[in-house]
């Protein structure tokens, strides 16, 4: 038996902008996971079992589009192997679905280094190999996304990126101060695809705002890097917020977003801005830890549907534990509770 976990993440800047080519900044949330397990089987083919989904079938049945059935596709074509042997593979995650915080890319990470693991093929186990598989089948999903995602998923650690050609720009780098956050629900779903293709449509009508909009997102990027690693919170607070009003300006924040991000602001956040592609899903509030109750209860008090908190910066990296054995169980069943 073999198993992995890849953490959920957060955009801490420039959504958006990153599909354009200007730098982001994202970072794991190990408090949430996705898992995979890989165990020999029995009985012929390859099973998949989601017990929280309720799912349950073979990689015989499933369809084209399917993610863990593509995942395995592209692990055993990136293997160059003939044949798989019998398995089966079970899933689980206590991440919110739909919610911004990278879940499909966590599991197929997951999917992913469990597969590797098992079938003794380390080198796909790689970061960079591991991102690139995640990308692949990102893609099915997302249309064209930047590669954000999969690479912080990947990589466990705070990120700059740059989507550009032939190669992405990836810097993990080092947090000189932990950063306190808490990531707050809106508890409404929303489409990354959707979102992501209404601003191309304004970026195609009105290109010289867009672009505008874009570089002012980069420079806020490339200043909050500077920020956090001089530990400078009060200014990463700052930028925090003049992301949120650029990505408002792009329009796509929304009521539910604004009135969280205000409401942590009153009860005293650093900064706060919505994270990922918007117009629902998750806002992210910097906070310092004296204060993290009454920003909870003022969260709570806006109607957050979930408050989760993360630290970014303090031990970040999932230990793999790809050799089997049950090392993320009661860690993972903990962070559930936590939300
Ligand atoms: O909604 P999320 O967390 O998957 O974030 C999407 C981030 C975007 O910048 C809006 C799109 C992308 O592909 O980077």
């Amino acid at each position: 038996m073999t198993q992995a976990a890849s953490p959920g993440k957060i955009i801490l800047f420039g959504e958006h902008a990153v599909v354009y080519g200007r730098p982001a900044i994202a970072a794991p949330v190990t408090q949430v996971q996705a898992r995979a397990i890989v165990e020999d089987s029995a009985t012929a083919g390859i099973r998949f079992v989601a017990p929280d989904l309720g799912s349950d079938y073979w990689l015989a049945e499933a369809s084209a589009e399917d993610p863990l059935a593509t995942t395995v596709r592209l692990v055993q074509e990136a293997a160059g192997l003939a044949q798989l042997p019998d398995l089966t593979i079970t899933i689980s995650s206590s991440i919110p679905i739909a919610g911004g915080m990278g879940s499909g890319a966590a599991i197929t990470a997951a999917l992913v280094r469990a597969l590797a693991g098992h079938l003794g093929l380390d080198y796909l186990a790689d970061n960079r190999r591991v991102s690139e598989l995640t990308y692949q089948v990102e893609r099915l999903y997302h249309g064209h996304p930047s590669g954000i995602d999969n690479t912080v998923v990947a990589f466990e650690q705070p990120v700059y990126f740059v989507r550009q050609q032939p190669q992405n720009r990836i810097e993990p780098f080092a947090v000189a101060r932990p950063l306190h956050f808490l990531i707050s629900d809106t508890g409404q779903r929303s489409s990354t695809k959707i979102v992501v293709s209404d601003v191309r449509r304004q970026w195609q009508a009105q290109p010289a705002r867009f672009e505008a909009l874009f570089d002012d997102c980069g420079r806020v990027a490339d200043a909050a890097r500077q920020a956090i690693q001089a530990g400078d919170l009060a200014q990463l607070g700052c930028l925090m917020n003049e992301n949120q009003r650029l990505l408002a300006e792009m329009g796509v924040s929304s009521p539910a977003l604004e009135r969280l991000i205000a409401a942590a602001l009153r009860a005293g956040a650093l900064g706060a801005k919505l994270s990922g592609a918007g117009r629902g899903g998750n806002m992210i509030a910097l906070i310092t830890p004296k204060k993290e109750q009454e920003i909870r209860q003022a969260l709570a008090d806006a109607g957050a549907a979930a408050v989760l908190s993360s630290i970014v910066g303090q031990s970040d990296h999932i230990p793999h534990n790809a050799g089997g054995g049950h090392g993320h169980a009661g860690r993972l069943a903990g962070n559930r509770q936590r939300f």
